[in-house]
């Protein structure tokens, strides 16, 4: 019987990817982690020293100094850049509009990918970004890939901004996304891209908990196929 199989989640921006790997997680008892946190978390680290955020050495400077821890936290996990907890400051909008520009650097994305293959190294653990199952884990026993139209993922962002009391129009959250997407996909180094063994799920129009029972029959065959 497998133990701790490595679940692979990737995809552009709200497709639901955090929203359905920790529910994933915790179903299986596995561990979650939020790799955009990390790129997120550099970035926010590099801004707040004010490098120049396309200067790879600057900002690789920054990420010797700066370790990105997790702790458990309700509702999400905490995020800790160095000692300070960057949690909610990682979410806003001057960072959101910044981290792929940090994340297109290739020694920013060769160090923290070291970082995220030694944490999965154990496996039991679901890992949800851009280049999961093409470079992080080329070796995950499951690999999805979520999509879902620019306008619905517009739209799930902004009805997360009206809950948070956070006003930016729809048109601009469309462009937003859609100038991440451009910039995550066309970037040299390990682009956002669907692994030619990833299972391609569209959740445009579907709920949360279809999406979770799609990823946790690729996972249940899996197991079943070794049991
Ligand atoms: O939650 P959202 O989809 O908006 O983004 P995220 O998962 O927090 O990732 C933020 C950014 O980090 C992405 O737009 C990518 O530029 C970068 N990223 C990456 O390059 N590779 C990863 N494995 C994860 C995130
Ligand atoms: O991590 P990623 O940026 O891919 O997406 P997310 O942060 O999980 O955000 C997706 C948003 O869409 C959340 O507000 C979810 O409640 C919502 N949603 C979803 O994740 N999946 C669906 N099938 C429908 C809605």
């Amino acid at each position: 019987v497998i133990s701790g199989i490595q679940v692979a989640i990737d995809g552009p921006a709200s497709a639901g990817k955090s929203t359905v790997a920790k529910l994933v997680a915790a179903k299986y008892g596995y561990v979650y982690l939020d790799t955009g946190a990390m790129y997120r978390a550099i970035t926010w680290a590099a801004m707040d020293a004010k490098v120049a955020l396309d200067d790879e050495a600057a900002v690789m400077v920054v990420v010797e100094k700066t370790p990105i821890h997790f702790a458990p936290g309700t509702p999400d996990q905490l995020v800790f850049a160095g000692d300070q907890d960057v949690t909610r400051v990682i979410r806003e909008e001057t960072v959101t509009n910044n981290v792929s520009t940090v994340a297109a650097l290739p020694a920013v994305r060769a160090a923290l990918t070291a970082q995220m293959q030694t944490i999965a190294a154990a496996g039991g653990i679901v890992m949800d970004g851009r280049d999961i199952g093409t470079t992080v884990l080329p070796n995950a026993q499951v690999k999805i890939f979520l999509e879902a139209s620019v306008a619905e993922r517009a739209q799930r962002r902004f009805k997360e901004n009206q809950a948070k009391g956070i006003d930016v129009s729809l048109a601009t959250l469309e462009q937003e996304i859609a100038a991440r997407d451009y910039k995550d996909s066309h970037r040299a180094t390990s682009p956002l891209t669907q692994a030619t063994d990833a299972e391609l799920v569209d959740t445009t129009s579907l709920t949360i908990e279809e999406v979770v029972n799609k990823i946790a029959d690729a996972i249940d065959k899996y197991i079943n196929l070794q049991a």
